[in-house]
């Protein structure tokens, strides 16, 4: 990737209505407040087709409001174009993943990683689901850990 490329960041569940969005406006935040809002492109999408076109799940919203983020996304599925054309593929748990390394079956050249792996000081692996669980503060607590590992690693490796 050369220096002035834009570096391109997806974030992948299921639904495109709990974790991602979250994280893409948690991210996309602290992109901003970085000062690199026009070097690092946020994006998110679901694997699955249920809920196209939906806003954020209300506890997701009211978590991002909570913390004075504003997002505003409509749930999309994942495309395999998708997989060409993004950096970073951030899936929230492992069945994501699976999903993710079979569509992409090796032909992709984004960085395919469960977005824990990027959380400083976390035991978890997976971002659960709050969809049935309704624990949206503890998915917040994860989402935030990762993001923050993310744009640090970004940052170091581009450069930014
Ligand atoms: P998400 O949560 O993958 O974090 O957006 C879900 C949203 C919807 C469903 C499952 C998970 N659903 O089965 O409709």
């Amino acid at each position: 990737m050369q220096q002035n490329d834009r570096v391109r960041v997806l974030f992948v569940c299921l639904g495109n209505i709990c974790r991602s969005p979250m994280a893409e406006g948690v991210f996309s935040h602290l992109v901003k407040e970085a000062g690199l809002g026009d070097r690092i492109v946020v994006d998110s999408a679901g694997t699955g087709d249920w809920h196209i076109g939906e806003r954020a799940h209300p506890g997701t919203r009211d978590i991002l409001k909570q913390h004075d983020i504003d997002y505003d996304g409509r749930a999309r599925q994942l495309t395999d174009a998708d997989l060409g054309a993004f950096d970073y593929i951030l899936a929230m748990d492992r069945n994501n993943l699976a999903d993710l390394r079979a569509r992409a079956n090796g032909a992709t050249p984004a960085e395919i990683r469960l977005f824990l792996d990027y959380a400083e000081g976390v035991n978890e692996r997976e971002v659960p689901d709050p969809y049935y669980s309704g624990r949206f503060e503890e998915v917040y607590r994860l989402v935030r850990a990762a993001a923050e590992g993310l744009l640090d690693h970004i940052r170091a490796r581009h450069g930014l």
